[in-house]
């Protein structure tokens, strides 16, 4: 994917469906009775896959554009499937569908692509077997593929050491099939769409600072979800706007859930032009318009407890501490390793080769801005937000950058190039 330079970016962005609440709905919704209807959902390739996986056991889903029905059968309504659930590059349906699977009476194998035979599982094993599921990493890596055959399950308190909302989610809807309470503490407040969502249809849910426990065999019942747009689809227009000169973008439908808004607090904190607009609720989730303008951004600090609220938007994060003025650096984001693509490496790789300063360490990194870049070949390593990243670091970078790999995007954002491009026009 070529991307060139743009003097200017002006007009308006409907941002599509959030990923995380997208994938809520086709899980929550399956395991529901009744009918669950969907609007604006996210047709990313991690999302289909969660829709393929619930279809294999036995779910009807039917898809109209970015509207789906799901024809839910209750907490026990699943079918064996007939073979491997196909998670793709989607560590989102790896880890929650693993919690729903450990209290089925059957089992299962989930498998997925490259990155997701190399990313962390022990992190749900360990709860999971406390709670007394039988979950082995087939090829004994602690990744995936797993075999999970489901067993009784009890209620556990427990205390997770990453602040993690897949890990979260998966032990809460383990323990809808628990024989008791069920308790999850993180060391910092994680997204809590699984909370919010679950308490909708039916759950019973509590939450009290980071713990939030659920109690088992509720009677879930279909819903309508409206899902709002995802504020890390949102983060590309957001540092596009600010970072392209005489900018003026209008970026509609944007979540502005507070577990998840962390990179408009930096963008604040790096001196950043941007409005809210139109603040309202979509399905329980605060939403908003954002008017962005070109700004003069400055370095900063990001560390603690905001770090997973933006842990998604920290590599576009990253490109706009390259064009800002003075240091931004990056602490307690070690979780950046353990994405689609080591974020760490992969953000360092394509910011040194487009000409920036910046230094890896072990739990973030250190950015001097206000070198002037120029286009580079970016390694993708198909990550999708390090291929979106470096196209809006591309905007700012007189001439033309080649993203390789760059339809990796589709796992988020069908659509992202061409929504990018009608800015310029
Ligand atoms: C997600 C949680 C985050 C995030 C991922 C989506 C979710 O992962 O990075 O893109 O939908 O729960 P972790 O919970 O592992 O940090």
């Amino acid at each position: 994917m070529q991307i060139n330079s743009k003097k200017s970016l002006h007009g308006e962005v409907t941002i599509p469906g959030d990923k995380s609440i997208s994938h809520r709905s086709i899980m929550f919704g399956s395991i529901a009775s009744g009918i669950t209807e969907v609007t604006n959902f996210l047709e990313g390739a991690d999302c289909l896959s969660t829709i393929s996986c619930f279809r294999k056991m036995g779910i009807e889903i039917e898809r109209d554009k970015d509207s789906v029905v799901i024809h839910g059968k209750g907490l026990h309504g699943l079918s064996a499937p007939s073979g491997t659930l196909d998670v793709g590059n989607s560590g989102t349906t790896t880890r929650l569908i693993s919690g729903i699977l450990a209290g089925q009476s059957f089992s299962s194998t989930l498998n997925g692509d490259a990155s997701i035979q190399s990313r962390p599982m022990r992190r749900i094993m360990t709860p999971l077997s406390l709670m007394g599921a039988d979950i082995t990493s087939i090829n004994g890596n602690d990744c995936a593929p797993l075999l999970i055959n489901g067993h009784p399950l009890k209620g556990i308190q427990y205390s997770s050491p990453v602040a993690s909302a897949q890990v979260k989610s998966c032990v809460l809807l383990a323990g809808l099939y628990a024989d008791g309470k069920t308790s999850v503490t993180e060391p910092v407040l994680s997204r809590n769409h699984t909370e919010l969502m679950l308490s909708a249809f039916g759950a019973n849910i509590t939450t009290s600072k980071t713990t939030a426990s659920i109690l088992p065999d509720p009677e879930l019942l279909g819903q309508k979800i409206a899902v709002p747009g995802d504020i890390s689809s949102a983060a590309y227009f957001i540092a596009a706007g600010l970072i392209v000169p005489n900018s003026e973008i209008l970026i509609k439908n944007v979540g502005i859930n507070p577990t998840r808004d962390g990179i408009l607090k930096v963008a604040y904190a790096m001196g950043a032009n941007i409005e809210k607009l139109n603040v309202h609720t979509v399905s329980g989730e605060p939403v908003c318009d954002l008017l962005v303008k070109t700004s003069f951004l400055h370095g900063t600090t990001i560390e603690g407890d905001i770090i997973p609220t933006l842990i998604d938007e920290l590599p576009v994060i990253a490109v706009m501490a390259a064009f800002a003025e003075g240091t931004t650096t990056i602490r307690d984001a070690a979780e950046l390793k353990v994405k689609e693509s080591n974020r760490i490496d992969t953000v360092t790789e394509n910011l040194k080769a487009m000409g920036a300063d910046i230094t890896p360490t072990e739990d973030g990194m250190i950015i001097c801005g206000g070198k002037t870049l120029h286009p580079a070949t970016i390694h993708s390593h198909l990550d999708h937000r390090i291929a979106m990243s470096f196209a809006v670091a591309a905007l700012a970078c007189e001439g033309e950058t080649e993203i390789m790999d760059g339809e990796c995007v589709n796992i988020s954002y069908p659509g992202f190039y061409e929504d990018l491009e009608k800015l310029s026009l």
